[in-house]
């Protein structure tokens, strides 16, 4: 099975009201670890690649090599999409000329004029090739790749602008937050997903920050139109919890237990298991 774009996914995900996850790449054993998930329970899925992880992993090339190569190897039968998380303009085009399937352009920090220039060209550039493009409007809260933003909320008119400019999905901030949540955050805005949906019609909405968000909220913004949802850190939570108990229980000093491949095994489990549960809760099991 070749990489895939997003699109026809997430067009299926909101006919369907269910959301696809789109899981962060940190390092070799996610890739294995997210593609066997997917392929136990049938769903389809989108892989994400940060900035920082691009260069972790040897740049897009070697990155896409390395999943499509998985794929062939994992006899992988779903939908798998390789997609640039928050990609500076540079990032995209280098992802597209080096086999991605799909890219996110972040120009939310930049003037709209701007971000309205580039996400253009980054969707001719990508349409061309069969690419999926994701935009953003309204900067989404917390830390990524050193950078910081506080939690807006995007201005529905300015999400207009950008979809009417033939993207594929938009991510728009109605209040969510990469990482943790602050224990005095005041939840997702579904007063701003409506009218941001009112503007942009049956276009799929994105979700950034998915992790640690209370399971009722994730279900009503499905319900309200989100079909992407982005979660990086509870699963590099659950691989760093179960690595520290592997070293707890002191299975390094058991027998072969010293070795790489065994100390990053329960890791490894704890994030196909972390994957497998987004999935039930985001309804995709069996749309693959
Ligand atoms: P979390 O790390 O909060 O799950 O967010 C991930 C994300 O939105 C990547 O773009």
């Amino acid at each position: 099975m070749k990489l895939v774009s997003a699109k026809e996914m997430l067009d299926d995900a909101v006919r369907g009201h269910y959301a696809v996850g789109h899981f962060n790449l940190n390092n070799m054993e996610s890739v294995r670890a997210f593609l066997l998930a997917a392929q136990e329970v049938k769903s389809p899925i989108i892989l994400g690649v940060s900035g920082g992880t691009a260069k972790y992993m040897g740049g897009y090339r070697t990155i896409t090599d390395m999943v499509q190569d998985f794929i062939n190897f994992l006899d992988i039968t779903v939908p798998v999409a390789l997609h640039v998380d928050h990609g500076k303009y540079s990032e995209a085009l280098d992802a597209i000329e080096n086999g991605f399937s799909s890219v996110m352009f972040d120009g939310s920090s930049l003037p709209i004029e701007e971000n309205i220039e580039k996400t253009k060209e980054v969707v001719r550039l990508a349409h061309a090739k069969g690419i999926s493009v994701e935009a953003e409007v309204g900067g989404i809260g917390g830390e990524e790749d050193g950078r910081i933003s506080r939690g807006e909320c995007a201005d529905p008119k300015q999400c207009k602008m950008i979809a009417d400019l033939g993207i594929d999905f938009l991510a728009a901030g109605i209040g969510n937050i990469h990482g943790k949540y602050p224990a005095d955050w005041e939840g997702l805005h579904f007063d701003v997903l409506a009218s941001i949906k009112e503007q942009i019609g049956d276009l799929p909405l994105v979700l950034h920050g998915g992790s640690l968000i209370p399971a009722d909220q994730i279900k009503e913004a499905i319900r309200r139109g989100v079909a992407k949802i982005n979660v990086n850190t509870e699963c590099q939570i659950a691989f760093t919890e179960a690595t520290r108990k592997y070293f707890e229980e002191g299975k390094d000093k058991e027998s072969k237990g010293f070795t790489p491949r065994a100390v990053l095994a329960p890791g490894l489990e704890a994030t196909k298991a972390m994957c497998i549960k987004k999935m039930e809760l985001f309804g995709s099991i069996g749309k693959a």
